[in-house]
């Protein structure tokens, strides 16, 4: 965590683990919703009657046994992308960005590994080493998203992805996270990507934070981070919002990337996101959130919901404006 005093903390409405626990997800988020997001066949099953774009499922293995099924699942992808169904922060994630010689496989990384090693790795995906709560789980294969040119040079060889908290089906704060040499073509913080706040008005990006140092430059490309306009931007939120209607969750965030044809597409959604956000943004989640939770009516639609967010930040922006001038 990068240490702040605590006024300046409270200055900025920075929320913090316990409030996040107690006043937004065991309040807004309904336990019996949890099994959409936190199975992600079940979320791109979801998506899909929702007309929400998801990176096409190649197929599933379940049991030890189906490890033999493989490589028909693969047999006609160049590249591909395997993770567990329960997983979280980038655990288990394995980005194939294409083949090797001899039926290697190449990973994003540019690390070679042979399909024995793919099928040992499968196999404790499928044991829960990296899932949620350690229980058995299963393993999907899906597209492997292409990121779009606007990312080239602050993104080191994976897709970036763009988390956006959405309260009570409002868009709140958004984060874009560029993947690095170590993260190995995943966008989790905790692989070691960096996080760049997003505008929430203009859909540019802001400085960013890196190992918990804020940083203006991606560390292994060295251009700057600062300034980038995020295609497809009023989508992007509009699809965040939308992800309320299959999730029902009242606070959550979405994950969406952005496929260099195919345009938005949805991941994830976490039930319990993480507040490194605010300090990507270098702004807490607090004054949005307090001028939602004062609210008394909302809109059914995500377009009316993305209105109101946008409302809420220029609102925002100017309050603080004044603050600043006073
Ligand atoms: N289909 C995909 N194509 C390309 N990259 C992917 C794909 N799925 C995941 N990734 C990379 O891995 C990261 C984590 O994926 P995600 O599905 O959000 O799982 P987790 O729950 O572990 O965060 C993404 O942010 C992205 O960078
Ligand atoms: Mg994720």
């Amino acid at each position: 965590m990068i240490k702040m005093p605590w006024t300046i903390l409270r200055e900025k409405g920075i929320v913090g683990m316990n409030q996040r626990n107690a006043q937004f997800i065991s309040q807004f988020n309904e336990r019996k919703y949890y099994p959409i997001v936190d199975d992600k066949r079940t979320t791109k099953k979801e998506a899909i009657k929702a007309g929400i774009p998801v990176p096409e499922l190649y197929g599933t293995i379940e049991t030890e046994h189906d490890i033999q099924n493989f490589e028909s699942i693969v047999t006609d992808r160049e590249d591909f992308v395997i993770k567990p169904a329960n997983g979280s922060g980038g655990n288990g994630i394995v980005v194939i960005a294409g083949r090797a010689h001899n039926g290697m496989f190449r990973k994003a990384n540019d690390m070679v590994v042979s399909t024995g090693e793919l099928h040992h790795h499968i196999s404790n995906i499928l044991s829960g080493m990296h899932s949620l709560g350690g229980s058995a789980d299963a393993c999907i294969i899906e597209y492997r998203v292409k990121f779009d040119p606007v990312f080239e040079h602050i993104s080191f060889r994976g897709v970036p992805d763009i988390r956006t908290v959405v309260f009570r089906g409002i868009p709140v704060m958004a984060m874009v996270r560029l993947p690095t040499r170590e993260s190995d073509g995943r966008a989790n913080l905790h692989q070691g990507a960096v996080g760049a706040g997003v505008d929430l008005e203009t859909g540019l990006t802001r400085r960013g934070v890196w190992k918990n140092q804020i940083i203006d430059n991606h560390p292994d490309t060295g251009v700057s981070i600062k300034g980038h306009d995020i295609p497809h931007w009023e989508k992007i939120l509009l699809m965040a919002s939308r992800c309320y209607e299959i999730a029902k969750l009242g606070y959550m965030g979405v994950d969406i990337v952005l496929d260099r044809e195919r345009g938005p597409m949805m991941l994830e959604i976490n039930a319990r996101p993480g507040l490194n956000i605010q300090m990507s943004n270098r702004e807490g989640l607090a004054p949005m959130l307090d001028q939602i939770m004062a609210a008394n009516k909302f809109p059914d639609s995500a377009e009316e919901r993305v209105a109101l967010s946008l409302e809420l930040v220029r609102k925002r922006k100017q309050a603080v404006a004044a603050a600043k001038r006073s």
